[in-house]
């Protein structure tokens, strides 16, 4: 974590190629009233600095709190408004840097890893959302189904040192997630599909990297990460027909 410091109300990050691009976002969230995101305040070469969001975030291994219904439906409301304030961001190609490819349909700015590790929480209910670095245009379902992978959770590995939930009551969580955001019947239906695409997206990425030495994804790989993805997208693929006919 060292990486990351903090004084007084405000958070020092590395800074990367997207980040000027990303504090106009979070500017132009706040302008929309969405103030459950870090404000931006300085960029330099090497670090930026954006306001702390007071809160604990939602880091494995999940407290009761985190693990509670109320925390995953105010985490998909959130998400929910996040996308709604978002989508009049002003796109524009000859001046926009992100940090991952835009993906079809562009409906707003998604965050690109909305996880309860990212999701910050004031006893059971969600209250900010951080780390923007993936965030990127794409389809709302794309954002919704990474975030049910990680909240149902749908992966093997996603909570050390807590028992997963059955598999009956992770599939009322995916269900309750998409009910709390209103997500659409046609979205729905390509939940299981979109997540599927986007593990296939982070193992490219995280060999990518490691491959051309990012440490981070050097240490992720060591960690067994991609091998972990491989294993859900097969067991989504077993289990997938269940899960959508649950979210229906
Ligand atoms: N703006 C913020 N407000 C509150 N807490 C923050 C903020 N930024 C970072 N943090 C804290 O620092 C931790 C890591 O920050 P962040 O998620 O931005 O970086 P990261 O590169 O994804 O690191 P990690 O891989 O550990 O999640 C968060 O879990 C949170 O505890
Ligand atoms: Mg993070």
């Amino acid at each position: 974590m060292e990486r990351i410091t903090k004084t007084d109300d405000r958070v020092h990050r590395p800074a990367g190629p997207w980040t000027p691009t990303v504090h106009r976002l979070l500017a132009h969230l706040h302008e929309q009233g969405f103030v459950a995101a870090p404000a931006p305040i300085a960029l330099g070469d090497a670090l930026e600095t954006v306001s702390f969001v007071p809160g604990v975030a939602g880091e494995y291994p999940w407290t009761e709190d985190v693990a509670s219904e109320a925390a995953l439906v105010t985490s998909a409301r959130l998400l929910r408004q996040f996308h709604d304030a978002a989508a009049s961001f002003p796109l524009d190609d000859s001046v926009d840097v992100w940090s991952q490819a835009a993906r079809v349909p562009v409906e707003t700015v998604v965050h690109g890893d909305f996880a309860p590790y990212n999701v910050v929480y004031d006893g059971i209910a969600a209250v900010g959302v951080i780390d923007f670095d993936t965030a990127h245009p794409g389809p709302r379902v794309w954002d919704v189904a990474s975030a049910v992978y990680r909240f149902a959770p749908f992966t093997t590995g996603a909570d050390e040192g807590r028992p997963v939930p059955a598999f009956e009551d992770r599939i009322t969580r995916a269900a309750e997630f998409c009910r709390a955001y209103g997500l659409d019947d046609r979205s729905r239906g390509m939940l299981v599909e979109t997540i599927t695409a986007g593990l296939v997206a982070l193992v490219t990425t995280l060999e990518t990297e490691a491959a051309a030495g990012n440490p981070k994804f050097v240490s992720d790989l060591a960690h067994g990460h991609a091998d972990l993805y491989r294993a859900d997208v097969a067991w989504l693929e077993e289990h997938g027909d269940r899960i959508t006919a649950a979210l229906r």
